[in-house]
């Protein structure tokens, strides 16, 4: 098994399209065969910017499921399913609450953010101003230890790691914790816990991260240790306290240059996207269509590809023979700018053909994608069970 988990989970807002191929799915499909990944569709999510419209949601579940598959995330490499299917989010949300100070949610930047951006809604609810709090219960529940996000969400992986150490900090404590930890330590076999201790004396002592890290990965090897003993060990090397929730790391995935028909980021606001599966005809318009230089009005005109966005797409897209082709025939006018865009429209066509092709196979039997979908809610719920009842446990809720 792979010693990381990955965690991330995606809003079904509206159908995904290339710029969401580039630059999440693709990192998906990489990431399956490196580490065990657990990829979800955060509905509770949706609602705390679209409660007033829920159609869209309910509408766009599947679809982006069929979607993932599409672009190749495997359901035999990877664990799909949907955030409302493990109730035990909204568990570990409510009890993490109680310990959640106001000030920290408040100073989530993308909590202003975006109340501004999205000033034709209401956000100011209790849900908006609690959805990283939900989100750091989706990442915790899971034991994630990483999670791939772009540079707006790293604030959010942070909030997580200190809600963590929060929760930790308040129900870690137990009784001889310091004399069990030192039994769970000669439970190493002499060699190992020797060298826990060193690493953990030269972290305490010097401060030394390397040595904090090396004494995780030992302790990530250790097949034989009960949970138990896991958690006072991880937390013996930095405090005194058992380590109930460990703290995830933001994996930090370059930002995607998709960019759209128009020369900007490909986005649903900018009304400048291709979608993933859309038919090859409405692709091959939506190209042959796109503004180009602006000052190459004639055939005979030459053109500038700097001020071109099909340009931007033959940097995604093609050859550097292609690109030295069009650049050439651009600033010589020796190519038509119908011309320049037909390999664009040859390769945008034949990324989708697979992607097309693989999810006819779960649109001519939706029951595949269901049953994807349960199985992976449950391999989620079980893992998902497993730390809340450590959390019931430690919070005193294990009674009855
Ligand atoms: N916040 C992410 C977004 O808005 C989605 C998300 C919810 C997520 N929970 C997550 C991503 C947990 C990674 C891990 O796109
Ligand atoms: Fe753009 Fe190509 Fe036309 Fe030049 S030839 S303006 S790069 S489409």
């Amino acid at each position: 098994m792979f010693a990381d988990r990955v965690l991330s989970g995606m809003r079904p807002t509206g159908s995904l399209h290339l710029g969401h191929y580039h630059g999440v799915l693709k990192n998906w499909v990489q990431m399956q065969h490196e580490h065990e990944c657990l990829f979800f569709v955060a509905d509770w999510h949706a609602l705390t910017t679209h409660y007033d419209n829920p159609q869209v949601i309910e509408q766009s579940v599947w679809d982006m499921v069929v979607d993932w598959l599409a672009a190749g995330v495997d359901p035999a490499h990877a664990t799909l399913f949907i955030q409302s299917r493990v109730p035990e989010h909204a568990e570990l949300h409510l009890l993490l609450s109680m310990i959640t100070p106001l000030g920290w949610l408040e100073r989530v930047p993308t909590y202003k953010d975006q109340q501004e951006k999205l000033s034709e809604k209401d956000l100011s609810t209790y849900g908006f101003l609690g959805y990283p709090l939900l989100q750091s219960a989706d990442i915790l529940i899971y034991r994630a230890t990483q999670v791939p996000v772009g540079e707006d969400q790293v604030p959010h992986i942070e909030f997580t790691r200190e809600i963590a150490r929060r929760f930790n900090h308040i129900y870690g404590r137990e009784i001889g914790f310091e004399e069990k930890a030192e039994a769970a330590v000669k439970k190493l076999g002499s060699k190992k816990a020797k060298l826990y201790a060193e690493l953990r004396t030269r972290f305490q002592e010097q401060g030394d991260d390397e040595a904090l890290e090396s004494a995780k990965a030992l302790l990530d090897e250790q097949q034989s240790l009960s949970h138990g003993d896991r958690e006072r060990l991880f937390g013996y090397l930095e405090g005194s306290g058992k380590m109930i929730l460990s703290e995830p790391q933001a994996m930090l995935t370059v930002a995607s240059k998709m960019p759209g028909l128009d020369g900007q980021k490909m986005s649903k606001s900018y009304n400048n996207t291709i979608t993933l599966r859309e038919d090859e005809a409405s692709v091959s318009k939506k190209i042959r269509t796109m503004p180009t230089d602006p000052a190459r009005i004639r055939r005979t005109d030459v053109g500038n590809p700097d001020r071109c966005p099909v340009w931007q797409l033959h940097q995604v897209y093609s050859s550097e023979q292609t690109k030295q082709w069009a650049e050439q025939g651009c600033k010589s006018a020796g190519i038509g700018c119908i011309e320049c865009k037909q390999p664009v429209i040859d390769a945008v066509l034949a990324e989708q053909r697979p992607m097309r092709e693989r999810a006819q196979l779960y649109l001519d039997d939706p029951a595949l994608v269901r049953n994807i979908i349960a199985d992976g809610c449950e391999k989620a719920r079980k893992l998902a069970g497993e730390t809340m009842r450590d959390v019931r446990e430690a919070m005193g809720l294990s009674y009855g």
